[in-house]
């Protein structure tokens, strides 16, 4: 993931998948121009890179020329197409290759065509890095084409977005997808499982309570549940390497998801770094931590009287339940400040009916 200018773009067409395609041009274009001495004409600023791999690749005699046109002003073309250098050089009988970068509603194609037959030239061909047909408008016909790809808004290897990005080696794509990954805070008996499942509901995302997963795999007798099981039968947490590989596994069950609640996690400042780490790879990051505010006495009656029923061991010993708060406040309310520094710590009462709790936390939700 980069950013530049504010928008952040990910990783789309790797170093090695461009630099196959331009072995592939330059095949095609050494094999039409044995003999010949062609006049490759560079199309600037962003063919430079392309041109300087393919020309490095072509085996004869060759001139090169640039002209300088523009069609793009931040991600969207204007369809005006502007020339900041002219043609110069005289092609009147040459055999000509016109080097792009990038082919997309073909206004900038359209205008070079024109070009070429006022040069007189013999025969020009058209060689371009990259091409959209679903952007295409144009009839002209793109003789070389490095790659198709669809017609979303690309930088590097040349290409800009605003002026930067031209010297990247690889292509990155313009990051859409919006995604909602609230961490959902607060100490053992906070409500954070009974809110999560209202939200998840309201705002379409993942759930993911790493206290609940950890209690399936014990239920099943998975190995991650007998290791984690003494952990939690005290009231401790479970390691940082065990949990985190744990969240991830989960994380990528849901690839498409439109965001995650994180339940429970992170706990440790090594589980809140995982997380950045994490969701950046994935394009995205945490939107907020919201955290549920409720006195040590009023989480040790709900976890009681909870434990009446709930088969959970943590909730039934009263001293395990201060153990799991005292763990809270001497481990993980640490986390406050972390999030706090990104600007994404927002507390709420989370004492009173549910219902009203929901509303109050949806109002977080929906500022964000
Ligand atoms: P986990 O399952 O996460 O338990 P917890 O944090 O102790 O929290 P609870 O699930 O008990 O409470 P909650 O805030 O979800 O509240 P709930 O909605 O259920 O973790 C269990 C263990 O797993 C940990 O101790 C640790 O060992 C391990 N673990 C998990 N994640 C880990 C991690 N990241 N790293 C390391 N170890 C990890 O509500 C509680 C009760 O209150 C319910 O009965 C509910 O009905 C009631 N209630 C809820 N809201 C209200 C309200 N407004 N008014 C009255 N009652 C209410
Ligand atoms: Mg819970």
């Amino acid at each position: 993931m980069i950013t530049l200018n504010g928008l952040q773009f990910q990783e789309y067409i790797s170093e090695k998948e461009l630099l196959h395609a331009i072995d592939e041009v330059a095949v095609a274009i050494n094999r039409d121009f044995k003999g010949k001495q062609p006049v490759f004409l560079v199309v600037l600023n962003g063919a430079y890179k392309f041109a300087t791999e393919l020309l490095s690749r072509f085996e004869g005699d060759c001139e090169i020329e640039f002209i300088k046109m523009s069609s793009y002003d931040g991600t969207a073309s204007t369809g005006q197409v502007q020339t900041h250098i002219p043609l110069e050089a005289d092609l009147e009988e040459r055999e000509v290759v016109v080097i792009e970068d990038i082919v997309d509603s073909g206004n900038t194609i359209e205008k070079i065509t024109q070009m070429m037959v006022t040069a007189g030239v013999n025969k020009y061909r058209i060689a371009s890095l990259f091409f959209k047909p679903g952007s295409y408008t144009k009839e002209y016909k793109i003789h070389y084409v490095g790659l198709e790809i669809p017609s979303d808004f690309i930088v590097g290897y040349g290409l800009d977005y605003n002026g930067l990005g031209r010297n990247l080696n690889a292509i990155y794509k313009l990051k859409t997808t919006k995604m909602t990954n609230l961490v959902l805070f607060g100490p053992p008996g906070a409500g954070k499982g009974t809110q999560a499942s209202f939200l998840k509901e309201k705002y379409n995302l993942i759930h993911i309570s790493t206290g609940d997963v950890f209690r399936y795999n014990i239920k099943n007798a998975t190995e991650l549940g007998t290791l984690a099981k003494s952990y939690i039968d005290k009231g401790q947490l479970v390691p940082d390497t065990v949990t985190i590989d744990m969240l991830s596994a989960e994380v990528d069950k849901t690839p498409d998801a439109n965001g995650f609640i994180f339940d429970g996690f992170p706990r440790t400042t090594a589980q809140a770094e995982a997380l950045d780490a994490l969701l950046e790879e994935k394009g995205t990051q945490v939107a907020a931590m919201i955290a549920l505010e409720v006195d040590d006495e009023i989480l040790v009656k709900r976890l009681l009287e909870r434990g009446k029923t709930s088969g959970r061991k943590d909730d039934a010993d009263e001293a395990v339940i201060r153990n799991r708060i005292k763990v809270y406040y001497d481990e993980t309310a640490i986390l406050k400040g972390y999030y706090q520094k990104q600007d994404k710590y927002y507390g709420v009462d989370g004492v009173g009916e549910i219902n009203e709790i929901t509303t109050r936390l949806s109002s977080v939700i929906d500022k964000l």
